[in-house]
């Protein structure tokens, strides 16, 4: 995640998760947009548990990324309990979920009110995705795709499927589109029975 803007709209929409539902991340890497999800539902003066779904194995590029960027991280290291190190102080109710979802994955928490995912942009991870969430899915629920206009930068087919499962479901209305400084990429928020905010 990278950008001020982009923090604020993640701590924005967790604050409009309502009591009694959760909220999702699929890709949640060192728990930086976990940690904006945790303030969010601080503001909302309630506790949205939250499930993070991530590998959690650094690969050799992510290692070096997040050693350049501060977190000393080598290959194929489990990041997890540093992750849990970084979030400890939030004292938030959060749920770790330790694999690859291409393997398949599970979801037995409340309606999830709010669904973030940095990592399922191609197939099988979103067609696993989209089988293990959207049955939990609240009516209203929040969709946040930080990557959704990939497919725009790389022209491959591929990059299309979160855009290919949005035009087949209208009921996900766009909010908004979130541009991400350096990186030239862009997230999309979606809500079911979108009401802009
Ligand atoms: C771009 S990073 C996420 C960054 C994070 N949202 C942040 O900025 O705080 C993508 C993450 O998704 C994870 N990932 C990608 N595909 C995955 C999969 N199929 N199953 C589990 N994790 C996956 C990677 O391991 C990585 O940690």
């Amino acid at each position: 995640m990278s950008g001020n803007h982009v923090k604020a709209c993640l701590r924005k929409v967790a604050s409009r998760v309502p009591p009694g539902q959760s909220i999702v991340e699929v890709g949640s890497w060192l728990g930086g947009t976990a940690a904006q999800l945790c303030l969010g539902t601080k503001d909302s003066g309630h506790h949205a548990e939250l499930h993070l779904y991530d590998a959690f194995q650094a690969n050799l590029a992510d290692a070096l990324k997040a050693t350049r960027q501060g977190t000393p991280l080598i290959d194929k290291m489990d990041p997890l309990p540093l992750v849990k190190r970084t979030l400890a102080p939030f004292k938030h109710h959060i749920v770790y979920h330790k694999g690859n979802t291409k393997n398949g994955c599970r979801y037995d928490g409340p309606l999830i009110g709010l669904y973030v995912d940095d990592a399922s942009k191609t197939d099988p991870a979103w067609t696993v995705a989209v089988e293990t969430f959207f049955p939990h899915f609240a009516e209203d629920v929040w969709v946040v795709l930080m990557d959704y206009y990939w497919y725009e930068k790389t022209g491959n087919p591929k990059h299309r499927i979160q855009q290919i499962f949005i035009d087949a479901h209208p009921e996900f209305g766009f909010v908004e589109r979130i541009y991400h400084g350096k990186r030239k990429t862009s997230s999309a928020i979606f809500r079911r029975a979108a009401c802009v905010c």
